[in-house]
């Protein structure tokens, strides 16, 4: 059997996934590819760090020199994360002839149109299945099996590290800063997990996924985006009385050419599917117009099912598979003022117990065509009460104006959470 020669750039949770999914499915993935694979170099950046993990000495370096200058090596996987070095080595790589494997979202959001462009006139094929969805395989779905649809709608839950964050405080009481240390130890987060708690690591999947499923450049930083920190312990209590569970979704549409791209926290009804979906799963429903509705759901992050898309990816390469990675002719779409989207939200006042408070709110949200659904309030002592609100659906734009002149009001003391509801 003909051996191929493969250079593993990274050996954190990913890196060892990839390394042990080689080492126990061998057998296997030598049937399925025709090669047997050798992982020739591990690049790393502490040559002392103890791995846990039988791994030759000779194998790994602190050098990438030794691995981008070395002929023989055909397939670079870099797992290392972050924006450089990590776009500079997959270039690199590229630029001397070498196929390249990557897990990395970020790089692929804000600079994908370099890579895909260098890949091309390299001739070499560039593979990124496991950026999305962790073990999901939603980027083969999008770009082979839902070839012949127009895609409309996706909404997904595609950040493992928040929906284990908010899976465990919703159901096991544990804070916001127990469970992450958690994520963390489990693997799922980032190096730096402010990309995933501020919800950025779920724009750039958004980004990624929505360019293939309608067509169109994405520039990242056109996405709306809010992160999970300030959902309290209270917002997931009250979001339960009503019935509700709260997600941190990522949420794509296109209507008239247009685009709808948004991340935020979310109250989800707790019967839908989606609500269901909890620890380091992810889910995501897509509509497509011969399709239908569509949902893929499964581990998106951790060493093995991350290791599983990258493998996979590392087996297509060797197959020779009809080319799915270069996302070229993509179209320049608009995306819609943020003020002209319209959603149902769910807001938290804080207000002073006084006869007539409840009205002068209601007054407000009126004068701004902002519909009130439900309204419930709990007292928090003598002279306090949460007032919690449900709107109907309202333009975003109506809602912030109702809220800059109720936050003014003299009975206010703060609005505590803006939440927005997906029914
Ligand atoms: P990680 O655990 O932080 O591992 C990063 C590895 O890269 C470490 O081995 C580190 O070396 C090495 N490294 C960092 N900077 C380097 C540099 N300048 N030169 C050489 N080596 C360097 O990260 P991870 O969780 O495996 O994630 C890797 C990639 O996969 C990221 O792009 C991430 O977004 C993506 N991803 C992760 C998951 C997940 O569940 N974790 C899922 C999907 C995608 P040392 O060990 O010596 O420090
Ligand atoms: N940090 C990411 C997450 C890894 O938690 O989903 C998978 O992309």
């Amino acid at each position: 059997m003909q051996k191929i020669k493969i250079a593993i750039l990274g050996f954190g949770n990913v890196g060892k996934g990839v390394w042990k999914i080689l080492k126990e499915n061998k057998e296997e993935i030598m049937k399925r590819s025709g090669y047997e694979i050798e992982i020739s170099k591990v690049l790393v950046r502490d040559l002392n760090k103890p791995r846990g993990i039988n791994i030759p000495e000779n194998i790994m370096t602190d050098n990438v020199e030794e691995i981008l200058n070395d002929k023989s090596i055909k397939i670079v996987v870099e797992l290392i994360g972050g924006e450089e070095p990590a776009k500079e080595y997959m270039l690199r790589a590229m630029k001397a002839k070498k196929h390249v494997v990557t897990a990395n979202k970020l790089v692929l959001a804000k600079a994908g149109e370099e890579l895909f462009k260098t890949a091309e006139s390299e001739h070499i094929k560039f593979y990124y299945e496991a950026s999305v969805g962790g073990g999901i395989p939603i980027i083969r779905e999008i770009n082979e099996s839902l070839t012949a649809n127009k895609i409309t709608s996706i909404i997904g839950i595609i950040n493992g590290t928040t929906n284990y964050i908010l899976s465990k405080m919703t159901y096991e009481g544990l804070d916001f800063e127990k469970a992450l240390k958690e994520a963390q130890e489990k693997g799922y987060a980032e190096a730096d997990p402010t990309s995933d708690i501020e919800g950025y690591d779920v724009v750039y999947k958004l980004a990624i996924i929505s360019s293939f499923a309608f067509g169109a450049k994405i520039n990242h930083e056109s996405i709306y985006r809010e992160g999970i920190t300030n959902i309290t312990s209270e917002d997931i209590k009250y979001a339960k009385k009503l019935g509700y569970v709260i997600k941190l979704l990522a949420i794509g549409k296109e209507q008239n050419n247009k685009l709808e791209l948004r991340v935020h926290p979310t109250l989800v009804p707790e019967h839908h599917p989606i609500a269901n979906v909890n620890d380091s799963f992810n889910a995501i429903f897509l509509k497509g117009n011969a399709v239908g509705d569509l949902m893929l759901y499964g581990r998106g992050a951790g060493d093995l099912p991350t290791g599983s898309a990258v493998v996979g990816d590392i087996i297509s390469i060797l197959r020779s598979n009809v080319d799915i990675s270069i996302n070229d002719n993509l179209g320049v779409k608009e995306i819609k003022d943020f003020g002209e989207n319209k959603s149902e939200f769910y807001i938290r006042f804080n207000v002073e117990d006084r006869p007539g408070v409840l009205g002068e709110i209601a007054t407000i949200f009126g004068e701004n065509d902002v519909s009130i659904v439900f309204l419930t309030q709990d007292v928090i002592n003598d002279d306090s009460v949460s007032v919690i609100i449900i709107t109907h659906h309202c333009l975003e734009r109506n809602l912030k104006n109702a809220l800059n002149k109720i936050e003014k009001l003299p009975n206010i003391n703060k609005v505590e959470s803006i939440i927005r509801v997906e029914n």
